[in-house]
């Protein structure tokens, strides 16, 4: 069976992250929410896979390759397919058409997240003589979503963002498929918003007469689209995590919970109060760390308070009077407490940046 990640996509609800880098690379525990989705393939046995990434139209190709390469740090061989504008979902899986050839495909959006894993529906989905199996996940409230009708273990209807859903159970981004998914999306029409949906594909593969089954995720379901999803994902993801201090931490310095010190990273008269994870070459001073918080890689965080937050490379924070919480800081970014006159705010923000100011 082979694989393809979908990392192309505009990704606007990330904005202003997603113009500088890829929104698969935003780090959830320190890393890479696409880096997830490369595992649970490898875990499942698809190891050929297919990343489709950006062309110029988006940042983020090169970055993409240049953190998973060939794949074989992960145990795959990864190819990569340009997609040339972001036209869907159904666009970027088709053409992957001569990658998969006639074998069976998983298919997996390089920002959606699953805890399960998907070992089990793919060695389902490879023996079985079903067409398809889509993953969905019980939801308070589907109306924003894709929405499977299932109906004595198939799947009988779909239906996109309804007004009135017919079910509670949401389309996650991750689908087993087999060759006849080509077909279908050869006729498809773009949508009102201009892209070939994976909604209406599927709905075709219904109306041709093929097999789809539906597999209810337990755990949890995240589509990391949105900056909350990301601090969503962090938060699940860090309460798995083991204590590990392989880095310093003085005397003055005390940390309670689950905490990841990666190596190099330094506590000084600093509390850091788990799950957390601090990465490599950090120095946290005079600081406290609160519950579901990363801070990235050679971060220099000096008297302030961060909590269920996550803060990437090389960033710096330093002396802010009031406590930083549900936060995504990007790389290199400098929030430090100003003394100059006028006293004020000052600030220096991309476009589409989201700012609470106390
Ligand atoms: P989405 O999050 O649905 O779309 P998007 O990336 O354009 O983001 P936004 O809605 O915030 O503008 O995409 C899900 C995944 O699929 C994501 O990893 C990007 C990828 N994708 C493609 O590879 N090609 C595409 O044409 C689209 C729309 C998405």
């Amino acid at each position: 069976m082979k694989g393809i990640v979908l990392a192309g996509g505009k990704g606007t609800r990330l904005r202003p992250l997603t113009y500088t880098g890829a929104k698969q690379l935003v780090p959830v525990a320190n890393k890479p929410v696409l880096f997830y989705a490369l595992e649970d393939l490898v875990e499942a046995g698809v190891r050929d896979i297919a990343i489709v990434v950006p062309g110029d139209f988006q940042m983020g190709r090169e970055q993409i390759i240049a953190a998973v390469g060939d794949g074989h740090r992960f145990g795959a061989r990864v190819t990569y397919i340009e997609q040339d504008a972001p036209r869907g979902l159904a666009h970027g899986v088709s053409i992957c058409r001569d990658f998969v050839g006639d074998e069976k495909f998983v298919v997996f959006l390089g920002d959606n997240f699953i805890r399960e894993g998907i070992a089990g529906q793919v060695q389902a989905f490879r023996d079985g003589a079903m067409n398809a199996v889509l993953l969905l996940y019980r939801v308070p409230q589907p109306q924003g979503l894709g929405i499977a009708v299932v109906q004595d273990g198939r799947v009988v209807e779909l239906q996109e963002k309804p007004a009135v859903p017919k079910s509670d159970l949401a389309i996650v981004g991750i689908y087993l498929l087999d060759r006849h998914f080509f077909q279908a999306a050869a006729g498809l029409q773009p949508s009102a918003r201009g892209e070939l949906e994976m909604t209406d594909a599927l709905s075709r593969l219904l109306e041709l007469g093929y097999d789809l089954r539906p597999h209810i995720v337990q755990g949890y379901w995240i589509d990391t689209g949105k900056h909350i999803d990301m601090l969503d994902a962090n938060r699940l993801i860090l309460d798995t995590i083991e204590t590990r201090i392989e880095g310093d931490v003085d005397e003055q310095s005390k940390v309670y919970g689950r905490v990841a010190l990666e190596p190099g990273a330094r506590l000084v008269c600093s509390v850091v109060r788990g799950p957390a994870i601090i990465g490599r070459d950090a120095v946290i001073m005079d600081t406290f760390i609160g519950p579901f918080t990363s801070i990235g890689d050679r971060c220099r965080i000096s008297g302030s308070e961060l909590e269920h937050s996550i803060v990437l490379e090389d960033s710096v924070v330093a002396d802010i009077g009031t406590r930083i919480e549900d936060s995504l800081i990007g790389r290199n970014v400098q929030l430090r407490r100003s003394e100059a006159k006028p006293r004020g705010h000052k600030l220096l923000l991309g476009d589409n940046s989201e700012v609470g100011l106390a």
